[in-house]
């Protein structure tokens, strides 16, 4: 299997998990890791927050060994706080530091963090500089522009480089697209071929066809696959298979349900809310693994009253009377 190394980081080059607020934490990074996600990154984390707050964000820093590598992503813009936090999150001692330079929530953006800094290169690269008094490497999540129309990714993706980033994660999307649209896998191809330091390509890969497509088309160091994982954490053990030209076989009804009911638990075992607070986090996950299936619709519905454990069981053995 080929090999890459990232941030002093060597891993097979298959494929990556993307970082996801609210949705890819600990539970869920686990689930991938396991099924051959070979590095994931936090949801993101207040800079001035964590300063501020010190232990309150705790929950979102925790890493545990099941889900390394991984690195600790911070958004902020003021290179202060991002050189203070990068200093607390060693507390939990990340394999490496990701900023967000990518996140396009107007809470985010309008204080000029996030996908704001592709406007702002001397504040990001400045934001590199001061998160690397970690002592660990920085990366840079970013997207290729702010406007549509406004490509900035390559002498965007040269100046983190040149600030000491140790690698950069390419969003195909400028801010404005949000999350529609095709991802531009042609700048994340003429990104690749500008820096010298590896680039993550990102943005629109579903399965093993579409990552060994951006392979081929981009040249891209390692993929990261965000969406295509809610409720199918297989799609990281078949990228997998695919890279090592091994067979595929997709989860049956009855996997499929084992994994959800332990994710649920995972869940569970997991949040500081009591039980009956805690189910409502596993109504969106649990819904996503009943997509594509007979009856997905009424299924779907029926994740989001999910209100205990027990419930989610008698809901899983319906699923499989309906898809078995
Ligand atoms: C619900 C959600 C939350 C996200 N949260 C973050 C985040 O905290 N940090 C970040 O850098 N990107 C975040 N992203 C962006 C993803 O990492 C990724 O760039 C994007 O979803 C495109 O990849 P995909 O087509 O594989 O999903 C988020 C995306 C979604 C859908």
């Amino acid at each position: 299997m080929e090999q890459i190394t990232i941030a002093g980081i060597t891993v097979p080059r298959t494929a990556a998990l993307a970082p996801m607020a609210g949705v890819a934490d600990t539970p869920y990074r686990t689930l991938c890791c396991e099924m051959g996600a070979v590095m994931c990154v936090s949801e993101m984390i207040s800079a001035k927050g964590l300063c501020y707050n010190g232990r309150g964000s705790a929950e979102l820093c925790r890493i545990t060994d099941a889900e390394r590598p991984m690195g600790l992503q911070l958004f902020g813009n003021e290179p202060e706080f991002i050189e203070k936090a990068a200093v607390l999150l060693q507390e939990y001692h990340p394999d490496w530091i990701d900023l967000n330079m990518g996140c396009p929530v107007p809470k985010v953006v309008n204080t000029g963090a996030g996908s704001a800094l592709l406007k702002t290169p001397d504040i990001a690269a400045k934001c590199v500089e001061a998160a690397r008094a970690g002592g660990v490497p920085v990366t840079v999540k970013m997207r290729i522009g702010y406007e549509a129309g406004s490509n900035v990714a390559v002498p965007f993706a040269q100046a983190m480089e040149a600030a000491g980033a140790a690698a950069v994660t390419v969003h195909g999307r400028t801010k404005s697209m949000l999350y529609s649209g095709k991802a531009d896998w042609e700048t994340i191809a003429a990104v690749k071929a500008a820096v010298k330091i590896p680039v993550i390509g990102n943005g629109d890969v579903t399965d093993a066809d579409s990552c060994e497509r951006m392979y081929r088309e981009t040249g891209v160091d390692l993929v990261a696959v965000g969406r295509a994982s809610y409720g199918n954490p297989w799609v990281f053990r078949e990228i997998s298979a695919r890279l090592q030209g091994e067979p595929y076989t997709p989860p049956t009804p009855e996997e499929r349900m084992d994994v959800m009911l332990r994710h649920i638990r995972m869940i569970l075992a997991h949040s500081e809310k009591p039980p009956a607070l805690a189910i409502r986090e596993a109504r969106k996950h649990a819904s996503w693994y009943m997509t594509g299936s007979r009856n997905a619709a009424a299924f779907r519905a029926a994740c989001y009253s999910l209100s205990s454990y027990e419930e989610a069981e008698r809901l899983a053995q319906e699923f499989l009377a309906a898809n078995t």
